[in-house]
């Protein structure tokens, strides 16, 4: 089998403007909404460290800033927590922080669309495979979506896009892939369409925001007309790709949360708090008796 290049980066645009998410999100980015007590974008962060990502370019926008503090060092408050003698806590942090030179922040200037966001991020990842993680979406999974993906990657070559399935009536909120036959561990994508008009869908198997690109889609980005909904998007662009590369699916089976959205937030603060020891005994018997109130 042919060494395929080592997918070291990942672009993680986090310019959008949560209006789906006001009042919250009109001082606080959207990324840096706590789902039990980290940020969203951290969960992300973390999908792609176990992927093997070595590299994380954050495409930001205006009132975004407070991301680049987060991943810097917080030198007052690590000052206390050594001076107060608070280990547990200065270990965390420590553990979080990247490594120096390994985080870069470019700013998307206008809200043009994804398509556009991945295009800010050319010059940082150069003319090497990277990762796209959307940061809305936290996935929860046993292997994360991403290392899935690498681990395709590596049986296929290309490109390779995580995909799920959804209600049909959804299809048209979405990114939709049609289904080819089986390669490695996952297929050979046929057709891609973003948001497909109702009925339209070539099936219900939807792009749920991971995606490892080959670097030609720069290129191709740069001269994208806009498309659906008035902006430049990715899917567009991995359509021209696709004349020339092949595209493959990888359909992750966990569960997908999508934090820009009240409704998913609300349930990946559930799912993820119930995973922990620390908290699960204090809030599983009141979450009971809130469900019996449903009944
Ligand atoms: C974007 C993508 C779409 C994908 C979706 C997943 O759309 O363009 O292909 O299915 O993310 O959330 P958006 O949600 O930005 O409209």
């Amino acid at each position: 089998m042919v060494e395929k290049t080592k997918i070291r980066k990942a672009v993680f645009p986090v310019a959008g403007m949560g209006t789906r998410f006001l009042p919250a999100t009109k001082a606080v980015p959207k990324e840096m909404l706590t789902v039990v007590d980290k940020p969203v974008i951290q969960y992300v962060v973390d999908e792609a460290i176990e992927a093997g990502i070595e590299h994380f370019v954050f495409v930001t926008g205006r009132g975004k800033a407070v991301i680049e503090d987060y991943f810097d060092i917080q030198f007052e408050l690590e000052q206390l927590l050594r001076e107060r003698n608070k280990k547990a806590e200065l270990t965390l942090l420590e553990d979080l922080l990247p490594k120096a030179g390994t985080a870069s922040f470019t700013r998307q200037q206008a809200p043009l669309g994804l398509g556009h966001a991945v295009w800010c991020a050319r010059d940082i990842v150069g003319d090497e495979p990277f990762a796209v993680l959307l940061p809305d979406m936290i996935m929860h999974s046993e292997k994360g979506c991403l290392k899935g993906m690498v681990d395709v990657y590596n049986q296929t070559g290309g490109n390779v896009i995580a995909v799920q399935e959804c209600d049909p009536d959804q299809a048209h909120k979405y990114g939709i892939v049609g289904v080819g036959d089986k390669a490695g561990d996952g297929f050979k994508i046929t057709e891609m369409v973003e948001k497909p008009a109702k009925g339209t869908a070539p099936s219900n198997f939807y792009i749920n925001g991971r995606y490892i690109l080959q670097p030609e889609v720069f290129n191709i980005l740069e001269t994208q007309e806009r498309g659906a909904g008035n902006e430049i998007q990715l899917t567009d662009g991995m359509l021209t790709l696709a004349k020339n590369q092949d595209f493959f699916g990888y359909h992750f089976q966990g569960d997908t949360y999508d934090c820009g959205a009240k409704d998913g937030f609300i349930l990946a603060n559930l799912a993820f708090a119930l995973e922990r020891g620390d908290i699960r005994p204090s809030i599983e018997g009141p979450l009971k008796q809130l469900v019996a109130k449903l009944k």
